[in-house]
């Protein structure tokens, strides 16, 4: 066996050795359906008689939303509508594979758990967008398709340590991106969006606590391929699950939208920045013993690196120009 067989054999038998864990733990990380919030608890009812009045207020309401902040709500939504994709990613990864579609280990169960809360989210950002009628539904439908059909590769390679430190990673890139647009939203009179984002939020905060026990486990397990693989992903980057995301003309779709995020801080460099210093933190990085020459390079790296991005945020200064953007009508933003 090599070493590159021999390491991925171990990652596979950590990942089945939790699988006892996973399952004493699954019913706190996820929340039972009869206990969870459903799209339509948001959106004003149509089968209601007063359906008229209903949506008046709504679309009253939603009216004085900045077109920048409908962009970002829109790529956001796109980005969670694309659920498929990594839902896909997740059962590639060794040992959490559901290998029937029904399996019920604990690791399948989790992600088909996981999967059924996050697919509220597009729903009902869809939803919201569309009763709004300040938005071009077939230009975002487009986009939707295409991204699904582009796909998405993160790097992580199959591999669970690396999907883990991904996950925990986007999680909370998703719970703080959805937590200012909610900020955003009552700034603008909206306190339904407001609550909207803040319930997607509050599910995503969720979601990054279990990953985050999830890798917890494995730094316990394996520390040293643990720290590797740590290192290893934030050297890749972490690569945004939309990136590939085309309305059928604009190639620079997605960069026109990052740029957005950034300009009116939904998320930003200094976003990134403080989600690694508080991983580092969490895994208690700088105080793990005993490592390989290799192994506490990574640690040393990963120790510093926050603090390089927050000067690079610093050196950065943003000023985008107003870009035109086929999902409201070709208005500019
Ligand atoms: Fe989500
Ligand atoms: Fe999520």
């Amino acid at each position: 066996m090599t070493n590159l067989e021999k390491s991925i054999r171990s990652r596979f038998e950590v990942i089945k050795g939790m699988e006892s864990f996973v399952a004493d733990n699954i019913d706190l990380l996820l929340k039972p359906v009869s206990e969870s919030w459903q799209p339509s608890d948001f959106l004003p009812d149509m089968a209601a008689e007063n359906r008229d009045e209903q949506l008046k207020d709504f679309r009253l309401k939603s009216e004085n939303l900045p077109d920048e902040l409908l962009v970002v709500l829109i790529g956001d939504m796109i980005t969670e509508e694309a659920l498929p994709t990594y839902q896909t990613w997740l059962n590639r990864l060794e040992g959490i594979t559901d290998k029937t579609g029904t399996s019920s280990s604990a690791w399948a169960k989790w992600s088909r758990g996981w999967t059924s809360e996050e697919n509220r989210h597009g729903d009902l950002l869809n939803k919201y967008l569309y009763l709004t009628g300040r938005v071009d539904m077939r230009a975002v439908e487009v986009t939707i398709h295409h991204l699904i059909r582009n796909g998405f590769d993160p790097k992580t390679e199959n591999d669970p340590y690396l999907g883990f430190i991904y996950t925990s990673f986007q999680e909370r890139a998703t719970k703080i991106s959805h937590s200012n647009v909610a900020r955003l939203a009552i700034k603008a009179g909206d306190e339904r969006l407001q609550k909207i984002c803040g319930m997607i939020a509050g599910d995503e905060a969720r979601h990054e606590k279990a990953y985050r026990l999830f890798m917890q486990k494995i730094f316990e397990a394996d520390p040293m391929q643990a720290i590797l693989s740590f290192a290893k992903m934030m050297k890749i980057k972490i690569t945004m699950p939309a990136h590939l995301m085309y309305d059928g003309c604009d190639k620079n779709i997605f960069t026109k939208f990052s740029n957005i995020a950034q300009r009116i801080e939904v998320y930003t460099v200094k976003d990134y920045a403080e989600i690694i210093s508080n991983l580092v933190k969490g895994w208690d990085i700088e105080n793990i013993k005993g490592l390989s020459d290799l192994a506490a390079k990574a640690q040393d790296y990963l120790c510093s690196l926050s603090e390089r991005y927050l000067n690079a945020a610093n050196r950065f200064s943003f000023a985008g120009s107003a870009e035109k953007f086929s999902w409201i009508f070709d208005r500019e933003a």
